[in-house]
């Protein structure tokens, strides 16, 4: 007997490309299993507003390369109201649905524990599913968020076409990406791209801090003994210290230090987040979103499926069925708690990743 019940999906917060391929897989492993599935349109605001429809696999033909989300996303402030949940609610019992997956980052992943929670104390028959999407990569259990990958990847081309023209007239960029609350992005572009330098909040640099080390950095690459002429930096979006403002104070220690360097700012802000999900994120969210739709069909909830979470060893091991070793599924509040400490500094994981950055990349400077 089929226990798989009439899903929902949505995506929610910033999109992410492989958003779609993640619908896409959704839709066939449901419909393969003899399940409907209710797309949502514009994420939790389209959920109050009863704005979905069923959708089977030809309307989902192609979505695997395209980017953004087509069933449209957005940051919902209603659904943050106890009243703006019920609704959504009613609207998941008028549509049948008992399973709904949501795709999305960290303020989607609390909105879909506080909808599951709803649903619990109701007694309403509602299993809740999570996939982390989030082109910061700032969610805990998982190693990688859907988009994350290719955001790097658009990264890593647009500096290496700055590098071009930063080198034609030995000028020093600092070239801005996304990341307003973790700075994986900018480490891991600036190690790909071969940066000379990276800024990132966790490092928990002053400003004066900050100037001082770009001043080495750029005094060591123009210095004529060999030097090499250009500088890129890349920093974080969540640098408290604005590129333009960075920029002037830069320039003025340049003057002061008579280094009559040129110096530039790029922003890629949301060109980032844009473009055709990479192979890598279309396998990622297709392998996502078929573990979703089979923990929903044995009964998991207010769970997120996690990618290849690599284990300490000792520690215990999460659920994990035997369909797909790269997949285990993590309690929502275990996800949030934890995703808390990576935005705040206090992880393991954050305290890692800089330590890894500063031994393993001896030629950055952070
Ligand atoms: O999705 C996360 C993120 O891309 C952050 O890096 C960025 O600060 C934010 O979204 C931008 O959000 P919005 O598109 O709402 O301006």
């Amino acid at each position: 007997m089929a226990t798989l019940p009439t899903l929902a999906v949505l995506t929610s917060g910033g999109d992410a490309p492989g958003m779609n391929p993640a619908v896409r897989a959704i839709v066939g492993v449901a419909t393969s299993l003899g399940a409907q599935v209710v797309g949502v349109r514009r994420g939790y605001q389209g959920l109050i507003e009863g704005d979905g429809a069923v959708i089977g696999p030809r309307d989902v033909d192609g979505w695997n390369r395209r980017g953004g989300s087509i069933l449209g996303s957005s940051r919902c402030a209603a659904f943050r109201t106890p009243e703006g949940r019920q609704t959504a609610l009613r609207q998941l019992q008028t549509w049948g649905v008992g399973g709904l997956v949501v795709i999305g980052g960290n303020g989607s992943l609390t909105g879909a524990q506080l909808l599951e929670q709803l649903a619990a104390a109701e007694g309403v028959p509602l299993r809740v599913v999570g996939l982390p999407a989030s082109i910061d990569n700032d969610l805990a259990c998982t190693s990688l968020s859907i988009g994350v990958d290719t955001a790097l990847n658009t990264i890593v081309e647009a500096c290496d076409r700055i590098l071009d023209t930063a080198s034609s007239h030995a000028r020093t960029f600092v070239v801005e990406v996304m990341g307003r609350d973790c700075g994986y992005l900018a480490m891991t572009a600036a190690v790909a791209a071969g940066a000379d330098g990276v800024l990132f909040r966790e490092a928990g640099l002053d400003e004066e801090e900050i100037l001082s080390q770009l001043e080495q950095i750029i005094a060591r690459a123009y210095d004529p003994s060999g030097g090499k002429h250009r500088v890129l930096v890349v920093k974080a979006e969540g640098v408290e210290i604005s590129s333009q403002r960075l920029k002037s104070a830069l320039d003025a220690r340049l003057a002061n230090a008579n280094l009559p360097v040129e110096t530039r700012v790029s922003v890629l802000g949301h060109v980032v987040r844009g473009g055709a999900p990479s192979a890598t994120d279309r396998l990622i969210a297709g392998r996502l979103g078929h573990a979703a739709v089979r923990a929903v069909e044995r009964g998991l909830s207010g769970v997120m499926c996690g990618w290849h979470v690599l284990q300490r060893p000792g520690a215990p091991t999460p659920p994990m069925f035997d369909l797909d070793p790269y997949v285990t599924f993590w309690p929502l509040d275990t996800v949030l708690r934890e995703t808390e400490r990576i935005v705040d500094g206090s992880s393991e994981i954050t305290r890692w990743r800089v330590r890894l950055l500063r031994e393993a990349a001896p030629f950055l400077s952070a």
